[in-house]
């Protein structure tokens, strides 16, 4: 799920837990997120030539590749809070990649048609307000994935799914999720309207026991455009 950025130093324990992390969740998490979110943009654009997209909080940047697989004439950019090290300066993959502060998107009003923020508001949830309107400055469209937080049990499963999926990489874990309710005074916060919500986000069903503990409706993606 992670930034491979975030941590050069790994013990043996957070390199297993990555491992692990990536056969159980990681790639399906990815391949059913890339396939929903490239639907839609195919749906909502407005031409089918460069449809330029950027991806806040990128993370290993494969859901922008995947998308990539999905979209024609993508014209991708990837940001997140971590220096490129070194070793990836001169590899082609990481041209997209660019560091920010988290804060000020580091571009002019409406450059891209389509901002990504895919479980990024939850790890900085203070931050969440100035980052939404950020990518709402930045593109016509935001499209978030995040998690809904149901009940205590939710709560705390989706805190276990953020170990497992982020310690390892030395992300930040969050301290908060969202409710249907605090989401909803978010976007009017930000002045936002939403465009599209799908709920019920299925990331388990290769394994049955993931399918049973965890479930579908803690997940969501809404798609937002500046309110009028
Ligand atoms: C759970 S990972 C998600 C990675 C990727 N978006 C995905 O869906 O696979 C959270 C990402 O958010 C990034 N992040 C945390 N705070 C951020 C901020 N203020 N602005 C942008 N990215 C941030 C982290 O560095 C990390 O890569």
């Amino acid at each position: 799920m992670s930034s491979p950025l975030a941590s050069n130093k790994k013990s043996i324990f957070k390199k297993s837990l990555i491992s692990v992390h990536k056969k159980l969740s990681h790639n399906h998490r990815i391949e059913i997120l890339g396939k929903i979110i490239s639907a839609q943009i195919v749906t909502l654009r407005s031409a089918d030539n460069e449809t330029k997209i950027l991806d806040i909080g990128c993370g290993d940047m494969s859901l922008m590749e995947t998308i990539q697989t999905y979209v024609d004439n993508v014209n991708p950019t990837c940001l997140d809070i971590y220096p490129l090290p070194e070793k990836f300066s001169d590899d082609l993959r990481w041209k997209k990649y660019r560091q920010f502060d988290g804060q000020n998107i580091p571009y002019d009003d409406n450059t891209f048609e389509f901002s990504i923020l895919s479980d990024v508001l939850h790890h900085d949830f203070g931050n969440s307000f100035n980052l939404l309107k950020e990518s709402l400055r930045v593109s016509k469209f935001t499209i978030i994935k995040d998690h809904f937080q149901r009940s205590a049990y939710s709560r705390f499963m989706l805190k276990l799914m953020d170990i497992v999926g982020n310690w390892g990489y030395g992300v930040a874990l969050p301290e908060n999720y969202f409710t249907e309710t605090s989401f909803k005074e978010l976007l009017k916060d930000v002045n936002a309207v939403e465009v599209k919500r799908i709920n019920n986000i299925e990331l388990y069903s290769h394994n049955y026991l993931l399918s049973k503990i965890l479930k579908a409706d803690w997940q969501f993606i809404s798609i937002i455009t500046k309110k009028r």
